[in-house]
């Protein structure tokens, strides 16, 4: 969303989830909203967000990352406009780091912990400081050592990876000064990963990353980074002995591997020139064996060949005499084989050879390998960390070492802080903040240190009450504040604290009443209440616009109307009081949608309808609620879901939807509805999504493509009306004739155009490929995807062979029972496999797809009044159906 598309049109968003919740007990979470990438990457030493040639966003680099260190541009000799590293620009810059033995960048994600990422350092020294010496340093994860950086020369490109579960809410990315030279950073990546992939197998170690080769392309090819790898990899061209490329041109699914391998990886491998010699991936210098670590290999295998009948590609795998896999591949499979190497053990190769009888050469696309990181410290206790980083910005504290974890590693602990290490967790016991210039009220945070025994705030300008819940603090033996400008008088459970073993020292505040018979008002006692209450909403609203302006500050720049701040539309605006009128206080909570939790509301005539709250916690954030209640009063459709009103009223944001009786096509189709749609309800069904399709695309002015068309997104009413509904991903671009080259993967797994894939091209067409996925499911009753023991398969490729054999009739639906015209399930079928050609541009427009639809219903007509199989045939008919896409249907029916 950050990228380089201009017109963010964010629109409805899942309603679609509503039903899901309702009429199955399962529910299936909300992929409408992001689909971003993810990534965060900042152009360290560069102030201004930018994009680069493939419209990858950019951060600029400034304090909402990093808060010391000075920037610099490299010399000019050392730019090279002709390296095969696409992030080129941004390495022109770095950010140094002269003061400090410990400078950290901190990245905060949405929901950091418990997630997976890959994160990516670049740095290439190109003598910015004139000083012709190359410095080297260490890089810290965390609270431990990543690595270490050493450069051959000043215009070498460094870069190091490594995929890490956090830990924490925030990922701090150290670099540090062991006394040769200034460290520095050219560029700092985070990517999003699944959780269920690249990762150690018994613990959380975070595994670096040593080599990942991609097999079998020619030598000129440039390597593979973003936007064909969705996992900010980079895959660099290698080659094996003794072995020949191969290729294929067709198109991939790269989401049925979870490791989401781009087409150009898992399209091309190596193989072995006969099938009785082996292929050997040399490992000596990459697998140190010596080293106290143990190493992870990712082989991956996409067997694009045609096998004869039943034929499989049958490998034996061996690392070491005691440690050996075996891989079977039949024709089109994907697979990635994970193996642990433990600790000590010498692999100097890996050697792949085909089992006798397999009758396929040993093939292989690509590998990695990876070698776990210790980690023998455990970050500070996070209550801690999260009230000393409060603390820190509450009184804008810029003390260098102030910075990452607060007290590992303990060499790096923050100034002024003292911890307790006897656990491994650590805590905070101590904190001196004396002559600190700190001024304003004393925060309550400061009683959240829970292990606090010493608190020196002593000559400070710090006013107001002393807060009363000081005296909560267990192990509190010391509190000095004197020397400051402290009123009201001393709460009375410090006093009494003060008697068993605090001791309070609070000289040198003029206006504080020491003595125990201060003029008793209310105010003493309110205002640390209004302070605590104060200050945690300014603390909510620091976390909200920080985690928004991460997540939005380009759609900040790009819509500039959002400035406007209250949505204005014709829609009806409600109050706060309306809408927990109509909500009945949010009696029925019936969904959760990407803005937050969705309930069942009825407006003053009765009508029904679907109440969206922006949560706080949202993760789309305002501006794109604003931007869709915007969008959605400018276009109506009746195949679209409407908005009915919104509301904007205090800190309540709501999105008010009409709602939908009969919930989503998903469920309509699925096993658990007893209601089976019958054939011409399904036609009805479809001719509805095509005809809203078409007024997003060629009804409105600019277009919009929807991105996220699938049968959840497909809402039912109570007349079986099917409209669309979560726009939450439409765009809308001002010129068609502009590429649209899309910078994230929009869509859902199942439904996304193998060619968007490929090309990254944004078009309507990849809204025609998701609904002839709809119209497949529509006639077989199949889902998109289907998990099976042998792993997942795609609907497409259900169908195809049943095609290929003219056999419609296990084609269609078993629980249609037969009622239904072949005629019209033949037509039916054309059309949905012309919206499913590979290529785009085979692909019709949805407008002769509406045509179409029409004249399919036309034929099942006669069949409206619902009873008879009398028109079935039972002749198995020839299909000249044929792989290019091509297809013309039996002429005989
Ligand atoms: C880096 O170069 C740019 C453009 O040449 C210039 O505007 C900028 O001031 C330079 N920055 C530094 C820190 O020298
Ligand atoms: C810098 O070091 C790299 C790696 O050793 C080498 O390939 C390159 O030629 C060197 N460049 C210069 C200018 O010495
Ligand atoms: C695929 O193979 C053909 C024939 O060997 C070759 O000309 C072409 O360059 C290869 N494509 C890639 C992407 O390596
Ligand atoms: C297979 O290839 C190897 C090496 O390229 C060669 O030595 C061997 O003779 C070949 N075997 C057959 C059966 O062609
Ligand atoms: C696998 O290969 C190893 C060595 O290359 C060999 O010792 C072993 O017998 C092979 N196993 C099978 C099942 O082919
Ligand atoms: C309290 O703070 C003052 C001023 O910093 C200092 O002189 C005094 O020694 C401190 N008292 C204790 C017990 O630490
Ligand atoms: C203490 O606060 C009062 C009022 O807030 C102010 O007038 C006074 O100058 C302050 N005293 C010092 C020493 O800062
Ligand atoms: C569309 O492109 C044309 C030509 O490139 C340009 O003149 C026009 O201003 C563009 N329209 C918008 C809305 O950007
Ligand atoms: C089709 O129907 C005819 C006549 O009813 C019957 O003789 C024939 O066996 C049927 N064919 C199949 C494949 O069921």
């Amino acid at each position: 969303m950050k990228k380089i598309t201009v017109w963010i049109v964010a629109l409805l968003v899942s309603v679609s989830s509503i039903i899901d919740l309702r009429s199955s007990a399962q529910v299936v979470p909300s992929d409408g909203g992001d689909t971003d990438t993810g990534a965060i990457s900042i152009d360290c030493g560069f102030t201004q967000d930018n994009l680069d040639a493939n419209g990858f966003f950019y951060e600029a680099d400034d304090a909402e990352f990093v808060e010391s260190g000075k920037i610099y541009n490299i010399s000019s000799p050392y730019y090279n406009t002709d390296s095969q590293e696409q992030v080129w620009q941004q390495l022109k810059t770095v950010r140094s780091f002269p003061q400090g033995k410990r400078n950290c960048y901190t990245l905060k994600d949405k929901q950091a912990k418990n997630n997976n990422y890959l994160i990516t350092v670049y740095m290439l020294y190109g003598n910015y400081d004139n000083k012709n010496s190359i410095p080297s340093f260490h890089l810290h994860l965390g609270v431990n050592f990543w690595t270490e950086i050493k450069f051959e020369n000043a215009s070498v490109i460094r870069r190091k990876t490594v995929a890490q579960i956090s830990t924490t809410d925030y990922i701090d990315v150290c670099l540090i000064n062991i006394g040769q030279g200034i460290p520095f950073i050219s560029l700092l990546e985070l990517w999003p990963l699944s959780n269920s992939i690249y990762r150690a197998s018994s613990s959380l170690l975070p595994l670096g990353l040593i080599t990942c080769v991609n097999l079998g392309v020619s030598e000129d090819l440039k390597f593979i980074r973003y936007p064909e790898d969705m996992y900010g990899r980079s895959w660099f061209n290698g080659q094996l002995e003794n072995s020949e490329r191969f290729n294929t041109s067709e198109a991939i699914y790269n989401e049925v591997n979870e490791y989401k391998l781009p087409s150009e990886v898992l399209g091309s491998a190596v193989r072995a020139k006969n099938d009785s010699s082996s292929l050997y991936i040399n490992t000596l210098k990459l697998i140190d064996f010596t080293a106290d670590n143990e190493h992870y290999v990712y082989l991956h295998f996409f067997d694009f060949e045609e096998h004869s009948q039943g034929q499989v590609r049958s490998m034996n795998i061996t690392f070491t005499d005691d440690i050996r896999e075996y891989v079977d591949l039949k024709s089109k499979d994907v697979y990635t084989l994970v193996r642990r190497i433990p600790k000590g053990v010498l692999v100097d190769r890996i050697s792949i050879t085909s089992t006798p009888g397999s009758g396929l050469p040993p093939m292989i696309n690509a590998y990695e390998i990876y070698r776990a990181l210790p980690q023998p410290n455990s970050p500070t206790h996070e209550q801690d960390v999260a009230t000393l980083r409060n603390i820190k910005h509450a009184y804008s504290i810029m003390r260098i070492s102030w910075q990452g974890d607060p007290c590992r590693p303990q060499r790096y602990s923050w100034e002024g802080v003292t911890c307790n290490y006897s656990d491994s967790i650590p805590r905070v016991t101590s904190l001196n903040m004396r002559s600190s210039k700190l001024t304003g009220e004393m925060a309550t945070s400061f009683s959240d240190l829970m292990m606090l025994e010493t608190l020196d705030l002593s000559n400070n300008q710090l006013t107001g009450d002393i807060p009363e819940s000081l005296a909560k603090l267990p192990s509190l033996k010391l509190l000095n504040l004197t020397g400051n400008n402290l009123t009201g008088s001393i709460p009375k459970a410090l006093r009494e604290k003060s008697t068993t073993g605090l001791t309070l020292i609070l000289d040198g505040n003029p206006r504080l009443c020491q003595t125990g018979s201060c003029k008793t008002n209310t105010k003493k006692f309110i205002k640390p209440l209004v302070a605590s209450a104060a200050s945690l909403a300014v603390l909510a609203i620091i976390v909200y616009i920080s985690l928004m302006l991460h997540k939005h500050k380009t759609i900040a720049k790009v819509l500039s109307s959002k400035k406007d701040g209250r949505i204005k539309s014709k829609n009806h605006g409600f109050s706060q009081a309306e809408v927990h009128g109509i909500t009945n206080d949010f009696a029925t909570e019936i969904g959760v949608g990407g803005f937050g939790k969705v309930y069942l509301g009825r407006l003053k005539d009765g009508t029904q309808v679907a109440v969206k709250l922006l949560s706080q916690s949202s993760q789309q954030g305002l501006s794109e609620f604003q931007s869709e209640a915007k969008l959605l009063s400018l276009i109506y459709h009746r195949n679209l879901v409407s908005l009915v009103g919104y509301c904007d009223d205090g800190d309540m944001r709501a999105l008010i939807y009409e709602y939908m009786a009969k919930g989503n096509l998903r469920n309509l189709l699925s096993d658990n509805n007893p209601n089976i749609l019958k054939w011409n309800e399904r036609l009805e069904v479809a001719l509805d999504v095509a005809c809203g399709l078409d007024y997003l695309h060629n009804g409105c002015k600019p277009p919009i493509i929807h991105r996220d068309i699938k049968s959840s997104n497909i809402l039912l009413n109570e007349s079986m009306q099917a409209k669309i509904a979560d726009l939450g991903l439409s765009k809308a671009f001002a010129n068609d004739t502009d590429t649209h080259i899309s910078t994230r993967p929009a869509g859902t797994f199942g439904y996304l155009d193998p060619e968007f894939h490929r090309s990254g091209n944004l078009n309507k067409k990849s809204d025609v490929y998701s609904f002839g996925i709809i119209l497949l499911e529509l006639l077989t009753g199949q889902r998109a995807i289907t998990v099976t023991s042998e792993g997942t398969r795609h609907i497409s490729d259900w169908v195809n062979p049943k095609l290929e054999n003219g056999d419609i009739q296990a084609i269609v639906d078993p629980r249609l029972e037969g009622k239904f015209s072949t005629a019209s399930a033949w037509k039916f079928l054309e059309i949905a496999m012309s919206c499913i050609t590979p290529t785009a541009i085979q692909r019709p427009d949805i407008s002769s797809v509406v045509v179409d639809l029409k004249q399919c219903l036309a034929m099942e007509m006669p069949l409206e009044s619902g009873e008879s199989s009398s028109l079935i045939s039972n002749t198995t008919l020839e299909t000249s159906y044929s792989q290019s896409g091509s297809y013309s249907p039996p002429s005989a029916r």
